[in-house]
């Protein structure tokens, strides 16, 4: 009797144990960004699709150094934990902090100082529990220079402790921490901080897209998202495999993908393939177009359509119209790619671009 009750005690505390360790584990990172201009509403994503929904943005208040949310997003954000829960209630929420249109200076600033890291770091965690965020994801994009990924270094390494902190007086689970940075692990030789990043953060969000566009010299269609590039180093698997080489494990990496493209005119309509002369943008002033305007285009100009295993790269084209992105084909084989490098997941920027949740779906069942 005494030795069945002390195997049950033991294998109690042992599950508390196995509770307590997993609560801040992260095992599988399928994940999108949704931005409050996208034309999707909150309650019109598929959160059963996901795993974490990054919430962008949140601004860098240049003066306070405080993060703030605009009165025009606050309606959306500050209900957006609590919508995409309704059809998925284990999904993860994470605000994302500044991103491409923010001024990457302001964040330099930021980040060079004790006391404006301090005001960044307490503002962005009151704001992640006042709204019921479990996470926080920066976008500074980027840091360029060796002082620059030093303050950044600094920035994560007290960001942890303050997160830590919180948990600790609110008895709450830590909120999670990720960021988006560059696709390789050093930003035009600059190379990230990669001590702190390791024991810092949760994982790290590597933008393996914008490799190319029509508005980039020279004047040829490009594959904008390259997992592979026989003509040079600029793709998702270089970058990935650089930041492995750094040191950074590959279980903190998420692979990221675009769900949009990039249009091109083509110099000759009968020269279509990829590195084909062009002479700018089409469709757009800077080319991109969402993969439901891609495919609403297919539809409606019959263009063929075309995967390139070599780089995996979708690309379609019709008349001098040439448009390089990631259809199925492509997204099913990053994601399988990511897998089996042992990462920790995939994210898209992003999910208001996906025609009827198409990439989403595909994603999600691929991974498994
Ligand atoms: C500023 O932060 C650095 C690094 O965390 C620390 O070594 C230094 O003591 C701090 N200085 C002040 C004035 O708090
Ligand atoms: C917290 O949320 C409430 C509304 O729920 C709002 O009035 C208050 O300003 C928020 N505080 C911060 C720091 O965002
Ligand atoms: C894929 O694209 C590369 C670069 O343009 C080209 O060399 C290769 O022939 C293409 N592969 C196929 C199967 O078309
Ligand atoms: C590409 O071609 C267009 C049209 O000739 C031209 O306006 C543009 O400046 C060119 N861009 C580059 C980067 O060469
Ligand atoms: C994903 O897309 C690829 C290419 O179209 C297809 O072969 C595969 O069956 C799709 N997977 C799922 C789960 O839809
Ligand atoms: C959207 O996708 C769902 C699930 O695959 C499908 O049942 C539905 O018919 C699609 N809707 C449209 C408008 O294509």
């Amino acid at each position: 009797m005494a030795s069945k009750r002390l195997a049950y005690v033991l294998s109690a505390i042992l599950f508390l144990l196995q509770l307590h360790f997993s609560a801040g584990q992260t095992t599988v990172v399928k994940a999108a960004y949704w931005f409050s201009g996208s034309g999707l509403t909150v309650s019109g994503i598929d959160s059963t699709l996901f795993t974490h929904l990054f919430c962008a943005f949140a601004d860098l208040n240049p003066t306070t150094y405080k993060v703030t949310i605009s009165s025009s997003n606050l309606p959306q954000f500050s209900t957006f934990t609590q919508i995409v829960q309704q059809k998925n209630p284990s999904v993860k929420t994470l605000l994302s902090i500044g991103g491409g249109n923010s001024s990457p200076s302001s964040f330099a600033s930021m980040a060079s100082q004790n006391s404006s890291r301090k005001s960044f770091i307490d503002s962005s965690i009151q704001l992640a529990r006042n709204y019921s965020f479990h996470g926080l994801d920066l976008d500074w994009e980027y840091p360029s220079s060796a002082t620059e990924m030093t303050n950044l270094g600094l920035l994560l390494t007290e960001w942890r402790a303050a997160i830590a902190k919180d948990s600790t007086t609110t008895g709450k689970t830590a909120l999670l921490l990720s960021a988006a940075f560059f696709y390789n692990s050093n930003y035009y030789t600059v190379n990230y901080p990669f001590q702190a990043i390791s024991k810092s953060m949760d994982w790290i969000n590597l933008m393996a897209y914008d490799f190319y566009g029509p508005g980039w010299s020279p004047n040829v269609t490009g594959p904008p998202a390259a997992l592979y590039n026989p003509t040079s180093q600029v793709s998702g698997d270089t970058g990935i495999r650089n930041w492995i080489q750094a040191g950074v494990a590959a279980k903190k990496l998420v692979l990221g993908f675009p769900f949009y493209g990039y249009a091109w005119r083509l110099v000759n309509a009968n020269n279509h393939r990829i590195f084909s002369p062009a002479n700018g943008a089409a469709i757009s002033s800077d080319g991109s177009i969402t993969y439901s305007g891609i495919k609403d285009f297919i539809t409606q100009n019959s263009a063929t359509a075309v995967f390139n295993s070599t780089i995996v790269t979708d690309y379609c084209y019709s008349g001098t119209t040439w448009i390089g992105y990631d259809d199925t084909t492509s997204i099913s084989t990053k994601v399988t790619y990511a897998k089996g490098k042992g990462l920790l997941g995939y994210f898209a920027w992003h999910v208001g671009a996906d025609k009827n949740f198409t990439l989403s779906r595909n994603a999600s069942i691929t991974w498994g």
